[in-house]
């Protein structure tokens, strides 16, 4: 099926100058070097694509969440690790707007890539400014505007939405596989399909935790998450991160849940058994496995336990899609990554099971499980709230604003 917005392969693109908006924001180590380019790699199948067509390349993209011009948020070090990637020369200009950009990228050559500086050190871009989308139109001189930042195309900001007033605007490569991939995957998945749910905030995942109940043959719950589905079961929960006030949505996922399938509640939202607790979070904790009925005053629960964990795989196992979406435990400790380690072993054996990990945290996490480039699953999205506004079904308003493809 084709994708529903013109691509760069719809336009006659050639020897033009283009305006990519990449998401670089990748994440930064303490000395400020990129410590996962999982996003400038999958934005190398555009850019090849637009070298290879003899293209004038100008991207733009934000890093992190500065006030105003921050130096240790600078694209720099992004240009420098690009051009090692694609092997072509990078030319950083030190400004997305205004004469500097415009005169960097007249004078890079033609068939060459210019980086400009952060858009986000102008307060212009995440207001959807449309007199600083014309600055940034006009700096880059381009024909075309590609959008391949799928990270960031559920934000509406100047860079994502404004900028399509100004240029005629089509997706790029990865625009198009992730949301193919992801939509594919809710619209007509191969079934079973299970979700798994992890990670920390309830209210960042809830609109799609009401689509999985609909959509998902089965949906199972670990990570703090799972604390806080606990504690709305009466489980005493210790020292354990839960999130309070979540009651009401937790009272509707269960009323639909019911609907859909009676009294196998419990075998159709699957919480942990036991959890594997410590006294403190360190290094040297000590993993500890209780059951849920058991947890003391002062544990804190950090990871699911062993019995859960050999549930979570044995339903897995069964699966014909899995979607995933939120670490099961705080994986950055050896100690409590064993469900998430698990699940990612599960999933790498089983290439036929299609799995599809979405989220910063469990990007992170799988990529550096993995070791190869994440090549033990199907898809790997370059997004965290992106992914999970397009699960949920949500119009995201840097792919709306796009051209449509002809019918
Ligand atoms: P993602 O970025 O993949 O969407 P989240 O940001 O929602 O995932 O959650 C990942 C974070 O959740 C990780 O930093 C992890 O340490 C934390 N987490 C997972 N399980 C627990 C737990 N039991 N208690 C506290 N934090 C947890
Ligand atoms: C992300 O990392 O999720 C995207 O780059 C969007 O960043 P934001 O949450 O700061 O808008
Ligand atoms: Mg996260």
């Amino acid at each position: 099926m084709g994708f529903f917005k013109l691509t760069i392969r719809d336009v006659p693109i050639d020897h033009k100058t283009v305006l990519v908006r990449a998401d670089y924001n990748v994440p930064l180590n303490k000395k400020g070097d990129i410590s996962d380019d999982l996003r400038i790699k999958a934005s190398l199948p555009t850019l090849q694509y637009l070298l290879d067509h003899h293209c004038k390349i100008v991207i733009i993209s934000h890093l992190g969440r500065p006030e105003g011009r921050d130096k240790s948020r600078s694209l720099a070090p992004v240009a420098a690790r690009l051009q090692k990637l694609i092997g072509t020369p990078v030319t950083f200009v030190e400004d997305c707007i205004g004469d500097v950009a415009l005169q960097g990228v007249k004078q890079a050559p033609a068939g060459s890539i210019v980086l400009l500086e952060n858009l986000r050190f102008y307060e212009e871009e995440e207001a959807n400014d449309d007199v600083f989308a014309a600055k940034l139109a006009q700096a880059s001189g381009a024909r075309y505007f590609v959008q391949d930042g799928f990270g960031v195309v559920h934000r509406a900001h100047a860079s994502t939405d404004a900028i399509t007033n100004h240029i005629p605007s089509v997706a790029g490569l990865l625009i198009e596989r992730e949301y193919q991939t992801i939509t594919g995957a809710m619209e007509h998945p191969a079934r079973p399909l299970v979700a798994v749910l992890g990670g920390a905030k309830i209210s960042d995942k809830i609109t799609v935790i009401e689509k999985l109940v609909k959509v998902a043959d089965k949906i199972i719950v670990g990570g703090a998450m799972a604390n806080t589905f606990l504690a709305y079961r009466g489980c005493e929960m210790g020292l354990s991160k839960c999130e309070t006030g979540q009651e009401g949505v937790l009272d509707a996922v269960y009323d639909a849940a019911r609907k859909k399938v009676g009294d196998a509640v419990d075998d159709f939202i699957i919480l942990p058994t036991d959890v594997a607790v410590a006294k403190e979070l360190s290094n040297s904790a000590r993993r500890r496995v209780v059951a849920v009925d058991s947890i003391a005053s002062d544990d804190i629960s950090l990871d699911i336990g062993d019995a859960s964990i050999q549930r979570m795989a044995d339903e897995v196992a069964d699966a014909k899609t899995v979607i995933w979406n939120g670490t099961m435990g705080i994986a950055e400790y050896a100690a409590f990554s064993h469900g998430s380690a698990r699940l990612a072993l599960a999933l790498a054996t089983q290439p036929q099971t299609t799995s599809i990990v979405g989220g910063g945290d469990t990007a992170d996490f799988v990529l550096k499980w993995d070791g190869h480039e994440g090549a033990s699953f199907s898809h790997i999205s370059t997004g965290g709230g992106a992914s999970l506004e397009l699960m949920s079904g949500k119009k995201l308003p840097g792919i709306e604003s796009l051209l449509n493809a002809r019918k």
